[in-house]
């Protein structure tokens, strides 16, 4: 059994991919793992959401997790922010992170090209906050894509200099939790790359029936084949992949069929492509609604995260002062 740890930065709702990407992974974890899943309010304060819509977002995104079906009684499930002990090691780990390091990251250095008004010291020591919330649970494995990878290993430098520094092995230096055949790739509606949140990109667990048609009905495709079996371009191979991963496979073998026999029909294959995403979000919209509406039952969730998460950050803040020698009167 792992001891995993799982941050999400809670800056808008969850589309396909996330849900396919991670989530569905993290619900069959829950079960063979000792999971720390939580929301990560204070790296979404970075790019100074407004006051409404950061509560709200913490909200949905705590909805659509319980709705996918994370289970707050298994996993243990919390907000960031309502966990003291965070700030408090994020501050000690501080003291051990080089600003030459940090701006040397890629992503600092990629949003001192996009934001250049706004290069905070939030987000230099991003990488020590994002430790933190690893280490401080003591975890061994961390679910990344490849944009976090640079993080996980400053989170294992981290770890290591704290333990090279006071001479013992106390904090484990994470890996990442590979999905390996369970990954499953979500491409996007605007016929380049993966499901991204960019304008019209993304269908969300919460998109209603009108808005999911929509979308799909204005995804990038070509002038369809002249000869048979022609190779496809990107953005067909994303339309037939989203079909893949929602529809039945009879479904996907006719329109496959349709196109090797260059007899397809774009706006049929989408038609049916959006039918299929909307029965596989209705139920789930439904349930999220439900549960964002249910200010008693998220309350309980929070608090039922908020009690696990800080009896094991405190077990370890308790140590760490210990270590570095803080002692108390
Ligand atoms: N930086 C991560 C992201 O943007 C979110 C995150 C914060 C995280 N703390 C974490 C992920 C700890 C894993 C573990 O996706």
């Amino acid at each position: 059994m792992e001891k995993v740890v799982s941050g999400i930065r809670s800056t808008g709702n969850l589309h396909l991919g996330n849900y396919y990407g991670a989530l569905r992974n993290f619900v069959r974890m829950q079960q063979e793992h000792e999971c720390y899943f939580f929301i990560a309010d204070y790296h979404s304060l970075t790019t100074y959401p407004n006051p409404e819509d950061l509560h709200g977002n913490v909200r949905q995104i705590l909805s659509e997790y319980l709705a996918a079906g994370i289970d707050p009684e298994k996993a243990t499930l919390y907000i960031q922010s309502d966990i003291p002990e965070i700030p408090e090691l994020y501050l000690l780990m501080n003291m051990n992170a080089y600003v030459g390091e940090l701006e040397r990251t890629t992503s600092f250095k990629e949003k001192v090209r996009s934001q250049p008004n706004n290069v905070n010291a939030g987000l230099l020591t991003y990488p020590v906050l994002m430790a933190t919330d690893i280490i401080i649970h003591h975890a061994s494995k961390v679910p990344v894509g490849k944009d976090q990878e640079q993080n996980l290993e400053m989170t294992r430098r981290f770890a290591r200099r704290f333990n090279n520094m006071y001479n013992q092995e106390y904090f484990p230096e994470p890996e990442p939790y590979n999905f390996g055949e369970d990954l499953v790739k979500v491409p996007g509606l605007d016929g380049s790359g993966k499901m991204g949140k960019t304008e019209g990109n993304a269908i969300y667990l919460s998109d209603e029936p009108q808005v999911i048609k929509k979308k799909v009905m204005k995804a990038v495709t070509d002038a369809g084949p002249t000869e048979p079996n022609q190779e496809m371009a990107e953005a067909i191979k994303n339309i037939f992949k989203l079909m893949e991963i929602v529809s039945e496979k009879e479904t996907y073998d006719y329109f496959l069929e349709q196109y090797n026999t260059t007899r397809i029909r774009y706006g049929d294959m989408k038609k049916q492509l959006a039918g299929d995403i909307i029965e596989f979000t209705d139920p789930l919209r439904e349930k999220i609604k439900a549960i964002y509406g249910d200010q008693e039952y998220l309350k309980k969730v929070a608090a039922m995260g908020r009690e696990k998460a800080r009896a094991s950050a405190a077990r370890t803040v308790r140590d760490v002062r210990k270590i570095i020698g803080i002692k108390s009167f």
